[in-house]
């Protein structure tokens, strides 16, 4: 199987984006395969630190086991959204395929000696890091009950991005540009600054990756993989049509008690938003 490292380079150069999609149980991980069995399309599975705390970081990589052998299928799998060196080193020999290090919060130098850190030795294993500069502000857990509003001030300043990649060596640069975690229930999409995108991809020059991904127009996911975007993160989406899946088929079959029954419409819905997804951002046919 050709590695996580040569479909995010693909995916940079013939300009499509891999998903990454989360998940925090098994049935989800079978809705997010069978959507890339469907189309053929490589597939990066995300666990947040809290997600992959209740999975199990060994069992996590213990389920893309057994899916990459079950179906011979390019599935990868990220640790999203790490807050320390040494949490990401438990993921990476665990077996992780790759790290995200989220040190947006920290200042900018701080951010760069543990990004240092975490790709040495990620390095050593042949495992992809992804680094983080700008904030988005959110938890992915939320759905947004009213407008929310983007705090200029957060969005990735293209020195300091420039700096970072630099200096941090990271393969892959999660920015903010107008994205964010969760879903605005009011209907307002994110407005995605594509040409902040572009001046920023034109300084660092390595592929992007644009979280939140849930909720945003497909023009601008279009405009944004044109503009560098390769790999495009998932989850609340995913999330909210397996749920709504999950409440809908007990609700109707109130004395049904048995998982394997009533969580196929679930393993469905999430199949379908996780399809959707691929098509909008071009993986399709492309493993
Ligand atoms: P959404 O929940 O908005 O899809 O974002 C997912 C994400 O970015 C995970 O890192």
């Amino acid at each position: 199987m050709k590695t996580l490292k040569f479909y995010i380079q693909k995916a940079y150069k013939e300009k499509w984006a891999i998903g990454q999609i989360n998940f925090s149980d098994w049935s989800q991980v079978r809705g997010i395969v069978q959507a890339a069995q469907n189309l053929k399309s490589p597939v990066i599975l995300g666990t947040s630190e809290g997600e992959s705390k209740f999975v199990g970081l060994q069992e996590a990589v213990a389920m893309r086991n057994a899916m990459r052998k079950k179906y011979s299928l390019p599935i990868f799998l990220n640790l999203d959204h790490g807050k320390t060196a040494d949490y990401l080193k438990e993921a990476i020999l665990a077996g992780y395929d790759m790290v995200h290090f989220d040190g947006s919060k920290l200042p900018l130098d701080e951010n760069i000696l543990i990004s240092k850190k975490v790709v040495a030795f990620a390095k050593n294993k042949g495992v992809v890091v992804e680094g983080e500069v700008g904030r988005f502000g959110t938890d992915a857990s939320r759905l947004y009950t009213e407008k929310f509003e983007i705090n200029e001030e957060n969005l990735t300043k293209i020195d300091e991005a420039t700096k970072y990649v630099k200096a941090a060596k990271v393969n892959l640069l999660a920015v903010s540009i107008g994205n964010f975690h969760g879903l605005d229930v009011s209907g307002v999409s994110p407005k995605l600054r594509l040409k902040h995108l572009q001046e920023i991809q034109k300084a660092i020059g390595i592929p992007v990756v644009l979280h939140g991904g849930s909720g945003i127009r497909p023009e601008d996911i279009k405009e944004g993989i044109a503009c560098g975007i390769s790999k495009i993160n998932i989850n609340t989406e995913v999330r909210l049509a397996f749920s709504q899946a999950l409440r809908k088929t007990l609700e109707a079959n109130k004395s049904e008690i048995t998982p394997y029954k009533y969580l196929n419409e679930s393993i469905a819905a999430a199949q379908a938003v996780v399809e959707e997804k691929m098509k909008e951002f071009g993986s399709e046919n492309k493993i």
